[in-house]
């Protein structure tokens, strides 16, 4: 049966205290929004309609690349009036699937087990939810059960007894059902309640009425269901996000030096006795072959590391392909299009940009590498560096193989440095240098004689 869903993303967030719409706020660096998105899509929904209000062109600015239909809701008069508002796009014999856009953890195999719960003989029957026992119920809808433990209803906090306000069991606001049947409850749901809002979990008790089946579901793990009302909640979130993300590194083989202490902000795969010490980032794609290593406080962006490689303490890598057995930092960075070959090595305050670094070659300190083609089996000498950029245009540099580069020398692109090559410390070079010589562009070295440092020009008064 096809099936449509709706992702509620109108609210304010006024709990949040921020200028930017809820649903954008970040969680691993992306909006909330974009997380139960992708969560939806793996379902291979029909339709996958979005109800928003509040902030709205920044949130459609923001989710321009989605293909989601867009639906306004003017003014934010309910969870139960917001999704009203996609109704009348939405076929009756549909299956509808209703998530909020502030509940971003919720997994693939809940949603699953929900529409199947709404589901009769592959049609959309029941009205399904999903519930959870939490031990902090603090601003959740409680379910309210009669004697036999049936669903009868759920009550908003605000409009609970102090009685129902014990209850531990919440809505988690995930709800399947047959738009039909949608229709027909929600035309019936009112106001009447502390916020003069028409509440979405008043459909329940008109199900309950109607005495059509209605089936709760548990989730096990109360983390996939945390919703985001504040500061504190997105912190937790993050939190849950981290931990799940570190348990499958781990699952796939990576020892991480503290599970708790590692961002990981995009897909990373593996291979075989990966370490990862504490502070590492890892955002994009990022590909750690077998025994990588990865110290303390390094960030990977969009990266892949060959088998055997080492990137020590403090190094930033954005962009690049590291080849296997490299050494990389401590204190390294490598831009985008930094492609290192077998066994390189990039030392300390180093830092290469849009440039190969040929087998076994070597860069260890303080050293700009931009734009250039370095060879095999080069020494760049401490404090040397590519003059990539006139001002206005960047010029490219190659360096041949075997050629070592003596140290703070200067090569002023475009110029190639010939292979085998030796360029002698302090040069600035501006023309090509031939291979198998040395080559050194170097004041003569004088001595002053008879020269005297100045002195004070007043003596100070002695105290
Ligand atoms: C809601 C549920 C509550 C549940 C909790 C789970 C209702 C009435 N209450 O409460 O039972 O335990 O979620 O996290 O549904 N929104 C709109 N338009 C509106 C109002 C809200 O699109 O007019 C959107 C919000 O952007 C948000 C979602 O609906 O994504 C939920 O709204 P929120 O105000 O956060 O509801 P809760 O008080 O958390
Ligand atoms: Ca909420």
């Amino acid at each position: 049966m096809p099936l449509s869903v709706v992702i509620l993303a109108a609210g304010q967030g006024k709990r949040m205290n921020s200028d930017l719409p809820k649903v954008l706020q970040p969680l691993a660096g992306r909006p909330l929004l974009r997380h139960v998105i992708a969560t939806v899509r793996r379902l291979n929904p029909d339709n996958v309609f979005i109800v928003y209000g509040h902030g709205g062109a920044e949130v459609q600015e923001a989710l321009r690349d989605e293909a989601v239909d867009w639906v306004l809701q003017a003014e934010q008069l309910g969870t139960g009036h917001a999704v009203m508002q996609a109704l009348p796009m939405i076929a009756d014999q549909d299956q509808v699937l209703i998530l909020y856009g502030d509940v971003p953890l919720v997994s693939v195999a809940t949603l699953r087990r929900l529409l199947a719960a709404s589901d009769a003989g592959g049609q959309a029957a029941a009205l399904a939810l999903v519930t959870a026992a939490v031990d902090d119920a603090t601003g959740y809808g409680r379910i309210l059960r009669d004697a036999e433990g049936r669903l009868a209803a759920i009550v908003e906090e605000r409009d609970a007894s102090p009685d129902q306000r014990s209850i531990g069991e919440i809505n988690t606001g995930l709800m399947a059902m047959r738009a039909a049947d949608l229709r027909v409850w929600l035309a019936g749901v009112g106001s009447d309640n502390a916020q003069h809002e028409h509440y979405l979990t008043d459909i329940v008790a008109a199900a309950v009425r109607q005495g059509g089946p209605v089936n709760t579901i548990r989730v096990e793990d109360a983390a996939e269901i945390l919703g985001v009302n504040d500061k504190l909640q997105l912190a937790e979130v993050e939190a849950q996000y981290r931990r799940a993300r570190a348990r499958e590194l781990m699952h796939a083989g990576a020892t991480l030096a503290d599970p708790t202490r590692i961002d990981i902000r995009g897909e990373v795969t593996l291979g075989h006795d990966v370490f990862i010490d504490v502070g590492v980032v890892l955002s994009g794609k990022v590909h750690l072959g077998d025994r990588v290593r990865i110290g303390p406080y390094c960030i990977l962006s969009e990266s892949t590391v060959g088998a055997g490689t080492e990137v020590r303490a403090n190094s930033l890598i954005d962009g690049a392909q590291v080849g296997e057995e490299c050494v990389v930092g401590p204190f390294a960075r490598l831009r985008p299009g930094t492609v290192l070959a077998r066994a390189a090595h990039i030392g300390n305050f180093v830092e290469v940009k849009n440039s190969t670094v040929g087998t076994g070659s070597k860069a260890n300190h303080l050293t700009y590498i931009g734009d250039s083609t370095v060879g095999s089996g080069v020494n760049v000498g401490a404090g040397s560096i590519t003059c990539n950029y006139d001002g206005v245009n960047k010029w490219e540099t190659v360096i041949g193989d075997g050629a070592f580069i003596g140290s703070g020398t200067m090569m002023v692109a475009p110029v190639s440095i010939g292979a085998n090559a030796t360029i002698g410390a302090g040069s600035t070079i501006t023309e090509s240098a031939p291979e198998g010589k040395l080559t050194l562009t170097r004041a003569k070295q004088t001595t002053v004689e008879n020269w005297t440092r100045p002195t004070k020009a007043i003596e100070k008064p002695k105290d």
